[in-house]
């Protein structure tokens, strides 16, 4: 771990020079996904309770696979280990609700043009490590190249690392579901939505 002086405040860093690679999603990652997922600190943030099968995670990987056009999942790898990844995709169905609170921020963005980013995980052992930006940035380049105008999440509010990389990158809060979700020990969380614009409309 790297301690350092970063604001005046003491902030403490693992391995920000873990060296990793980034590359499309395979098939022969999915046993590391499904051990990534199955950690408290991350099925959280999830709406799924494990464990997760599998066959699930296969069927995710159908549906990536699918989605090729549209979008990327990146797997960060160090040690050719599978650490984390990010995914989404342009064209994403929009729930009403949310459509609300994108409405006026993505006025004459066509939805082939609108990105949403659905997962972005790293392995907790490697948490702080830049690993989460690294992924972030390769992919919304990515998209940026499929011609995305504006890419658009949902995330818990109680989700203070992703939040925090999230605004990191510019992403803005435009509204808040509440009463979202409920966790098994009855807490109640609600949805934070954002939207990053990438050209002004
Ligand atoms: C969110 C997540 C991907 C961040 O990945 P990461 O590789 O640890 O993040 P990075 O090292 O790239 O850090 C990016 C920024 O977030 C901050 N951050 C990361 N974890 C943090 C935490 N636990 N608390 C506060 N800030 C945090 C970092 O400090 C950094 O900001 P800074 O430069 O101002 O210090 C990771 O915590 C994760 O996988 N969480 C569980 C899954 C999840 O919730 N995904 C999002 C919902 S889809």
């Amino acid at each position: 771990m790297i301690r350092s002086r970063e604001n005046s405040k003491l902030v403490y860093r693992q391995n920000v020079n873990t060296q990793v690679k980034l590359r499309p999603l395979k098939r022969s990652d999915l046993q590391h996904i499904n051990r990534i997922l199955d950690n408290p600190q991350v099925y959280k943030f999830f709406n799924f309770q494990p464990p997760l099968s599998l066959s699930k995670t296969l069927d995710w990987f159908e549906e990536v696979k699918k989605k090729r056009k549209e979008g990327e999942c990146f797997v960060a790898v160090a040690d050719k280990v599978p650490i984390g990844w990010c995914y989404g995709f342009l064209n994403a169905r929009i729930k009403k609700k949310i459509l609300l609170f994108l409405s006026p921020h993505i006025r004459g963005i066509k939805r082939a043009n609108l990105g949403y980013l659905a997962a972005i995980v790293v392995d907790p052992r490697h948490a702080k490590e830049r690993i989460g930006e690294k992924l972030l940035k390769k992919w919304q380049n990515y998209l940026r190249r499929r011609g995305a105008k504006g890419i658009w999440l949902g995330v818990n509010s109680d989700n203070v690392a992703a939040k925090k990389l999230y605004e990191k990158f510019n992403f803005k809060l435009i509204g808040s579901i509440n009463n979202f979700k409920k966790r098994k020990d009855g807490s109640i969380v609600n949805q934070d939505i954002y939207i990053k614009l990438m050209v002004e409309p």
